[in-house]
């Protein structure tokens, strides 16, 4: 109980926790990325990918459960620490722009909350089906179909590579940060932690991108 409290209610702990829940997030993005590239290697590979991934059963539950408590914490956490941190300096640095370094890291909590409107969206679009009619009358099991029609509207996949942008810069500045939340950040590891940010961020962009702009371009169909 005691170990609960210290995480939950020190502002240490709390990020301690947001940095573990976000590499966790991070870690899902990279696999969740490199799964829909098999896009690229033709529809027979990426159902075969779903299919695979379905096959899992329980152990797909658990994955899901998990992820879903790591988002549900990493949120909580974020808004939480942001709304102690406004009610501790309720007016506003004069010069915030030279206290609070970059563009991402001052609008964590922005494209944070922008991630989990798109998550929202997201789910009621793929796994749910529910905002594209068009998906009822493609075969079962056929999610190749179902991105193609998904993304052949320029309003969806306009709002897809909006949402990525968000992403990335959420990225940018987590993936650097983590290790000094973590007390990982040494001499020497510096210079590279700090590229680490920007590297993913950019294979998460180009490479989620890539496909609703393949799908536009007429590349994959
Ligand atoms: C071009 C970008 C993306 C494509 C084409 C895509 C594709 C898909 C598809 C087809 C599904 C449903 C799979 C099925 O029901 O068999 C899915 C589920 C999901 N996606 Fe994505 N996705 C993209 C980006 C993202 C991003 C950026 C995130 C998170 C930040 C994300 C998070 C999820 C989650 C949490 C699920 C539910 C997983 C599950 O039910 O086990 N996706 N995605």
């Amino acid at each position: 109980m005691k170990l609960c409290d210290r995480l939950f209610n020190s502002s240490v702990g709390a990020k301690m926790l947001m940095a573990v829940t976000g590499l966790m997030l991070t870690g899902f993005v990279l696999a969740h990325l490199s799964g829909n590239l098999l896009i690229f290697a033709g529809a027979e590979k990426f159902n075969a990918y779903a299919a695979g991934l379905k096959s899992l059963g329980a152990l797909l539950w658990v994955a899901r459960l998990g992820l879903l408590g790591a988002f549900v914490l990493h949120v909580y956490l974020a808004v939480k620490l942001t709304a102690e941190n406004r009610s501790a300096r309720p007016v506003k640095y004069a010069h915030e722009a030279t206290i609070q370094a970059s563009f991402a890291s001052r609008y964590m909590i922005h494209t944070g909350l922008m991630m989990a409107a798109f998550i929202a969206f997201h789910l009621a679009h793929y796994t749910f089906r529910w905002t594209d009619p068009s998906f009822a009358s493609l075969p079962e099991g056929d999610i190749y179909a179902m991105v193609i029609a998904g993304f052949s509207s320029p309003a969806v996949s306009g709002f897809y590579v909006l949402a990525m942008l968000a992403l990335s810069f959420h990225l940018c500045h987590g993936v650097s940060s983590v290790f000094q939340t973590l007390g990982l950040y040494h001499g020497n590891l510096n210079p590279m932690t700090e590229k680490l940010g920007p590297i993913v961020a950019t294979i998460v962009f180009v490479g989620f991108s890539s496909i609703p702009l393949a799908v536009l371009a007429g590349l994959v169909k």
